[in-house]
């Protein structure tokens, strides 16, 4: 952390007897302190920190929120608890953009129920995209009235005094918002690992696609501005990190909406000459915004990983268009040779679909078809999902569920298989590995990731973690590699 950062949370000197600020983020600093008052009282009284429990469903955006979330509560000073039963805090972080995420959050809120009966005075807090949706909200007030905190994605920013507001007032606290201009720099962050870390680029998404609910729960497109991106970063190198993930629902469109546009090529060209940074990945990548600048950036970048996550959601024509994905078959297919003939050895990755409204026979065969061309190296595959408020949902041509289901497995057999023969392709080669963790099932080995995305399990000491060796890949199996440390002469 830079100096200017650690003075601004240095909480102990703000002062408690003035009204806070109305900036931003000096005003959440304030409440902050507030909060950390709070908790050195409850420490005094129980004789331990109050502590948390984090649970986060969805994305990679989800998941580095919640590393935000976690920063304010460790800066406040509650501690980490193992487990929601542990928990004087519980928090759930939620994603709505599949039904079956939303059915998840609703089990676990039955089981905190239970909890809170034995330990009453357990708060719960629920935030996340699923908030952002008037019905759940209704739900929660009316049939889970034991939740003490409910916000949503763009006011997440004000963890501290919605927290605070909660305590203080021992009444439930709503506080949702429909949209936001607004990015608040400069809060804390608690990261996962040490070596690696999300940096959000741009929020929010403008594209509308026909079945997707996130432009309705995360809002208009807006990014942050390059100075703000590049500076994060820097702090995040001098901490020990090597290799960062671009974060947006649509990288390929990051800058425009800026008072002096750049290009999303342009910002990777500015990150990567940061010295000390070793590894630079995005996601998500929408196929047509990606522009040929920076497929030559990807190519002559020698930090930029050789992995792209390119959702083809389709490979339908018809029903890409429907979709509203503003491409077609043959130009994702131009679009994956163009990539492929720059940078031959990448490996490709995406999202599908199956069972989109009015999608028959022929549809899916297409899909099948965009498969077996571009053989991706592994594929998401959802069973389509209705989202109240999409215009998706109210398409008359709803596909019957055994129809849907039977695509899905005919679909994941043949990705599965695909994906298994791609693998295959570095097998003999030493190749460089950021290893990442320890491997929980084979005592004396870790586990780690090649440029591609691809996970390597191989024997090594638990101080490699968070470096970049090289290994050897003797053998593939399935979706990973065994390897081995090259012995040096
Ligand atoms: N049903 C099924 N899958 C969906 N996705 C988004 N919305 C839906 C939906 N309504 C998938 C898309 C997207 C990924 C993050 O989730 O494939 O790329
Ligand atoms: Fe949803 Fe489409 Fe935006 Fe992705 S690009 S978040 S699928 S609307």
């Amino acid at each position: 952390m830079s100096r200017k950062m650690y003075d601004k949370f240095d909480l102990d000197k703000i002062d408690l007897s003035k009204e806070p600020s109305q900036e931003e983020p000096e005003r959440q600093y304030y409440f902050m302190a507030k909060c950390r008052k709070w908790v050195r009282e409850f420490e005094r009284k129980n004789g331990h920190r109050p502590c948390f429990f984090t649970q986060t469903f969805g994305c990679q955006m989800n998941a580095r929120d919640s590393e935000k979330l976690e920063g304010i509560l460790s800066i406040i000073g509650f501690a980490k608890a193992d487990s929601e039963e542990a928990a004087d805090l519980v928090l759930y972080n939620t994603c709505t953009v599949r039904e079956h995420a939303n059915l998840k959050v609703y089990g676990r809120l039955g089981y905190l129920k239970t909890i809170k009966k034995k330990n009453p005075h357990m708060l719960i807090a629920l935030c996340g995209c699923m908030m952002q949706e008037e019905t759940v909200v209704e739900k929660i007030k009316k049939s889970y009235r034991f939740v003490d905190l409910v916000f949503g994605t763009h006011n997440l920013y004000k963890f501290a005094e919605l927290l605070y507001n909660r305590i203080s007032s021992g009444k439930i606290t709503i506080d949702i918002w429909q949209d936001t201009d607004k990015i608040v720099e400069e809060l804390p962050a608690d990261r996962k690992y040490f070596f690696k870390s999300g940096v959000n680029i741009m929020f929010g998404c403008n594209n509308f696609c026909s079945y997707c609910i996130v432009p309705y729960v995360r809002g208009r497109e807006r990014s942050r501005e390059p100075e703000q991106i590049i500076s994060e970063i820097r702090r995040l190198v001098e901490s020990g990190v090597s290799e960062i993930m671009l974060l947006g629902q649509n990288v390929n469109s990051y800058g425009k909406t800026l008072k002096n546009p750049i290009t999303f090529a342009e910002l990777l060209l500015e990150v990567e000459k940061i010295e000390g940074l070793k590894r630079i990945r995005f996601m998500t990548s929408h196929p047509k915004d990606l522009s040929d600048e920076l497929i030559q950036v990807m190519k002559s970048s020698k930090k930029i990983c050789h992995q792209l996550h390119l959702p083809m959601q389709s490979g339908s024509s018809r029903i890409l268009k429907e979709m509203n994905r503003k491409y077609t078959k043959e130009s994702y297919l131009a679009l994956v040779h163009k990539i492929r003939e720059a940078i031959p050895d990448i490996s490709l990755t995406t999202d599908i679909i199956v069972g989109f409204p009015g999608e028959t026979e022929e549809d899916f065969a297409e899909t099948l078809d965009v498969v077996r061309k571009v053989r991706f190296d592994s594929a998401f595959t959802f069973l389509y999902s209705k989202r109240t408020g999409t215009p998706a949902a109210t398409m008359d041509n709803q596909v019957p569920e055994q129809i849907v289901k039977e695509r899905f497995d005919r679909l994941l057999k043949e990705v599965q298989e695909i994906a298994s023969e791609q693998i295959q392709r570095f097998e003999g080669q030493t190749l460089e590995v950021l290893a990442e963790e320890k491997n929980e099932q084979l005592d004396g080995y870790l586990t780690g990731r090649l440029s591609h995305g691809i996970v390597v399990h191989f024997a090594g000491g638990e101080d490699l973690i968070g470096k970049i060796i090289p290994v050897k890949l003797t053998q593939a199996r399935g979706f990973y590699y065994y390897g081995i440390q090259p012995i040096e002469d």
